[in-house]
């Protein structure tokens, strides 16, 4: 008798999603998840993953932390929705409070709470425009800032994140970003003067800075592929903002909470933005972002401009205070430091051995390295780069790729995860790398 044929869950599920969930919700694995915890994850037909992604940089403190679990439980118990525009409650103003202590800067600020990094920096830009009466915002290539219209506005792929979904917003500028492996003036120094020199450009010929609210920029490119900027690169921009009374955005979604080896990107460059846009790491995997800045800034919008539904609700707020805790007493800032020297020391040794590995990058546990197809032309290895990825969960790693051209791999693991966990995840990586090159 023919037995009959066995599907997986997996494959089941995938079925059931394909039919149920548009294609336009991208999966980076076709994997379901049944159980995560630290650096772990387990999917439904039980295959066991190292994690490197981190629920795409969520995780600082890994998968269900019990400090961060148990927040949640207690909150649970008192109120779980009231909307602070209705009945207020204490973990916003204590994690406002928090926030404000903790982001770069000794002058008096104020936080306000979103859902998303998106709509974060939504209300980041907002917040500048009633500040400074002025409309234009400048902002940069590799950028991404969101999936909302103004975060698709100044976000910088254009396949799959902008095609087919315009008109963006009016009065968005763009301007090159800092990218040492693929300067466009070709020269072996900083490249940040000719990007300061680009943005005087663009005040003669783009646009008049007296109009120019706000310049948003990632202290480090998280989708746009883990780029470094030179360390002179943030101190000039934020001259060249005081120069004109343009406020400067720093959006820290991807590189705030200690990934950097900092609790804020920006404090490597000592440089204290007028507005920081939170999110990802903040609430341990409860939707949550922030913004938090100078309290004249923040205070311009009038009452009732500020605000939604659901933006820091307590359960998330609770959460947060909870990851906040962990960062300190785990010392996640320096153990940040500590995985990106061992990561880093990976990557070169393998640059070494592997003539596609153009360049490595990394600051802190934020590191990367760029696929080309040969060191001269610099050409993207994109198909390259995707075989690694597929060979690596094959051997049970879920690691990312970024980049205009996707060809970045990039770790983005709980800073909780434990030696042997690493040096299996990296075990992982290099057979990936091998087997994609055999
Ligand atoms: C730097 C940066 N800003 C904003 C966002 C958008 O955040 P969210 O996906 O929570 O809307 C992201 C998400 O990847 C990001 O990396």
């Amino acid at each position: 008798m023919m037995q009959p044929r066995v599907i997986s869950r997996t494959d089941d599920l995938l079925t059931r999603r394909a039919t149920a969930v548009p294609r336009g919700v991208f999966n980076a694995a076709p994997i379901f998840a049944e159980w995560a915890e630290g650096a772990r994850l387990r999917d439904v037909d039980g295959r066991e993953y190292i994690d490197f992604s981190g629920g795409l940089g969520v995780l600082a403190v890994g998968h269900r932390h019990p400090a961060v679990v148990d927040a949640i439980r207690r909150q649970l118990e008192r109120y779980l929705h009231t909307c602070f525009h209705v009945a207020m409650y204490e973990p916003y103003v204590a994690l406002a409070e928090r926030l404000n202590a903790l982001a770069p800067g000794r002058f008096p600020k104020k936080t306000m709470f979103t859902n998303s990094g998106a709509e974060a920096v939504e209300n980041a830009v907002k917040i500048a425009r009633a500040a400074t009466g002025r409309k234009a915002v400048l902002c940069f290539e590799h950028a991404f800032h969101g999936r909302t219209l103004f975060g698709l506005s100044l976000t910088s792929k254009v396949a799959p994140y902008k095609s087919g979904f315009g008109p963006f917003a009016p009065e968005v500028y763009r301007v090159a970003y800092p990218y040492p492996y693929r300067c466009v003036i070709g020269h072996a120094g900083s490249c940040t003067g000719h990007v300061i020199a680009a943005i005087e450009e663009a005040f003669r010929v783009l646009v008049d800075p007296a109009d120019v609210a706000a310049v948003v920029v990632e202290p480090v490119t998280g989708e746009g592929g883990f780029i470094v900027p030179p360390s002179d690169f943030l101190p000039a921009l934020a001259a060249l903002c005081r120069r004109y009374g343009i406020l400067l955005i720093a959006d820290e979604v991807q590189t705030g909470f200690a990934r950097t080896g900092r609790i804020f990107a920006v404090e490597h460059a000592g440089v204290e933005p007028d507005l920081l846009v939170t999110g990802k790491s903040l609430a341990g995997g409860l939707p949550l972002a922030a913004v938090t800045g100078r309290s004249e800034i923040m205070d311009a919008p009038q009452i009732g401009g500020l605000g939604g539904t659901y933006g820091g609700n307590p359960l998330a707020c609770a959460a947060a205070l909870a990851v906040l805790g962990v960062i300190e007493e785990q010392a996640l800032v320096a153990r940040a430091r500590a995985i990106g020297e061992e990561i880093m020391a990976h990557f070169r040794a393998w640059q070494e051995r592997f003539p596609s590995i153009g360049d490595v990058r990394g600051i802190g546990a934020m590191c990367g390295m760029e696929l080309v197809e040969d060191r001269q032309s610099k050409a993207p290895a994109r198909a390259l780069t995707a075989a690694v990825l597929t060979a690596s969960l094959e051997r049970g790693l879920l690691i990312l790729k970024s980049g205009v051209y996707d060809n970045v791999i990039r770790v983005l693991l709980p800073l909780i995860i434990s030696d042997p966990d690493l040096d299996r995840g990296l075990g992982m990586l290099e057979d990936a790398l091998i087997s994609a090159h055999a």
